[in-house]
């Protein structure tokens, strides 16, 4: 069994609301596939390029084939994917991603957020929760998080938690149809040694609820 899985992480209070992260399950297809339909202007310009239209990719029968691809990732230690709730309500995904072990112990986080939710701190408290669980529980070192420079929020996102930016890495990633420059943000264990979640609550944005 791989260090740091199945977990549950949170609760963590924000202006949004009470945020939970739970591991993904094969019910959430139709909560998961109403919310990314519904959002599709919201996301689309953020995430990777994929065959089939929008509707293929997030319809309620493309939830299975995900969560299970998912869930063998994460058995195997490749991958800690989380459904974040909100109030007891799906309201996103956060992932930590290319999880490598040995002397690199690295590993990528991404998320989205139902924009219902937005602005309320909902993101920022799911990547708290999980660099923490890296750092502590699931033996990481690294985590980076790379960016589109025009992602204004998320670029928020990462500067509220911390994250020091490494570089611009030109044509990174084929996002939303092309190769998209990626702004390079990282965080290493030495740096936060009180946890992402404690500075949170002492900047007086989250409590534990
Ligand atoms: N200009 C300036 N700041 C903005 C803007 C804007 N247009 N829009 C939002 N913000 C700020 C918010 O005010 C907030 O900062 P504050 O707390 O200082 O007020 C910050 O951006 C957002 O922080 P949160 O509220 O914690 O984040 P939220 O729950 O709103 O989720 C997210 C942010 C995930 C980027 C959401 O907008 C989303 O799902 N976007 C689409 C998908 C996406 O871009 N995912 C990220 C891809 S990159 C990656 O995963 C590393």
């Amino acid at each position: 069994r791989h260090p740091g899985w199945p977990v549950r992480l949170g609760p963590l209070a924000v202006p949004a609301g009470v945020v939970e992260l739970r591991p993904p399950r094969l019910f959430d297809a139709s909560t998961w596939s109403r919310i990314r339909i519904r959002e599709r202007s919201h996301l689309e310009n953020w995430e990777p390029t994929a065959p089939g239209s929008w509707e293929e990719r997030n319809g309620v029968l493309a939830w299975p084939s995900q969560w299970s691809a998912l869930r063998g990732l994460a058995r195997r230690g490749q991958t800690l994917p989380f459904m974040i709730l909100v109030d007891g309500v799906l309201a996103g995904q956060v992932t930590v991603g290319n999880v490598l072990r040995g002397s690199l112990r690295s590993a990528w986080v991404g998320y989205w957020v139902d924009s219902e939710v937005t602005g309320g701190g909902v993101a920022t408290a799911a990547t708290a929760l999980v660099v923490d669980h890296c750092f502590r529980n699931a033996a990481l070192h690294r985590i980076e998080a790379t960016v589109r420079p025009e992602n204004t929020p998320s670029v928020r996102v990462l500067t509220k938690l911390g994250f020091r930016e490494e570089g611009l890495f030109r044509r990174y990633l084929d996002v939303a149809g092309g190769w998209r420059d990626h702004i390079c943000f990282a965080l290493t264990a030495e740096e936060v040694t009180d946890g992402l979640v404690d500075r949170l609550v002492a900047a007086g944005r989250a409590q534990r609820a």
